[in-house]
């Protein structure tokens, strides 16, 4: 268990304890070099944006949300974990010009935010990770798939009107997610259109967090991570 987990033993009642297999992968991929790195989407307490910061104290990590509660209830999670140095939670919108310098960053991070965006949203935001991200410099994302709906591929549409994944269960009856999910094509599509480079793909079930204090939801859902430089 490292140093973090260990600090939240005492909410592991609340679920504050519980791992997350994406979460861990992309921690698995920073590399010793990476010292500044751009989070987005931060809310369930800035947990794994606390590990990033103690595995190497030199580390500073701006991490980012578009809601102010999450926003504070992160602020104050760092603050008593005694990392407001290393981490600045701000509220930032990625579908906006980020206030941040060409290549300010030696990692981004963005573990289940980028779903939220509509496709269009999302092209400019990733044009904009690009641009803040140094050359040869990696992207890790996960974004929610439409394999966990439990509907035939081929029903699966979104609409732009709802800004819902609507989809279609073998016994006819319809199935609408209120977000942007995606298939390994799309999310490669939007990643590459970017001018990203794929390193790899893969999807997989996992527990998501229901809430702030990492309580895990009742069952797995399907989440695709992307692993992607800025070619230099
Ligand atoms: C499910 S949570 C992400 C969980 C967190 N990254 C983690 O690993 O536990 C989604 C987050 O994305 C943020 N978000 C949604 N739209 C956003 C946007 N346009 N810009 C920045 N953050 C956004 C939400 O405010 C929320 O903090």
């Amino acid at each position: 268990m490292d140093a973090t987990r260990e600090r939240l033993a005492g909410r592991r009642e609340r679920g504050s304890e519980a791992p997350s297999i994406s979460e861990d992968r992309g921690l698995a991929l920073l590399c010793p070099g990476d010292l500044n790195i751009y989070s987005v989407g931060i809310s369930t307490a800035g947990v794994g944006e606390a590990r990033m910061a103690r595995a190497d104290p030199r580390r500073r990590v701006i991490a980012t949300t578009v809601d102010p509660h999450g926003g504070a209830v992160a602020r104050s999670f760092v603050a008593g974990e005694g990392l407001s140095g290393q981490i600045d939670v701000r509220i930032e919108d990625v579908r906006r010009t980020l206030p941040h310098p060409d290549e300010a960053f030696d990692f981004v991070y963005s573990r289940l935010a980028l779903h939220y965006l509509t496709p269009v949203d999302l092209d400019r935001a990733l044009r904009e990770l690009r641009r803040v991200l140094r050359d040869e410099r990696r992207l890790f994302c996960v974004v929610r798939s439409v394999a966990g709906m439990g509907v035939d591929s081929h029903t699966v549409r979104y609409d732009a009107a709802s800004h819902a994944t609507i989809g279609v269960r073998p016994d006819g009856s319809t199935v609408r997610a209120e977000r942007y999910l995606q298939t390994n094509a799309s999310i490669v599509g939007h990643v590459e259109r970017a001018g990203f480079v794929v390193e790899s793909v893969a999807d997989y079930d996992e527990v998501l967090f229901a809430d702030f204090e990492r309580r895990l939801a009742p069952g797995p859902d399907h989440v695709i991570e992307v692993v992607a430089h800025r070619p230099g």
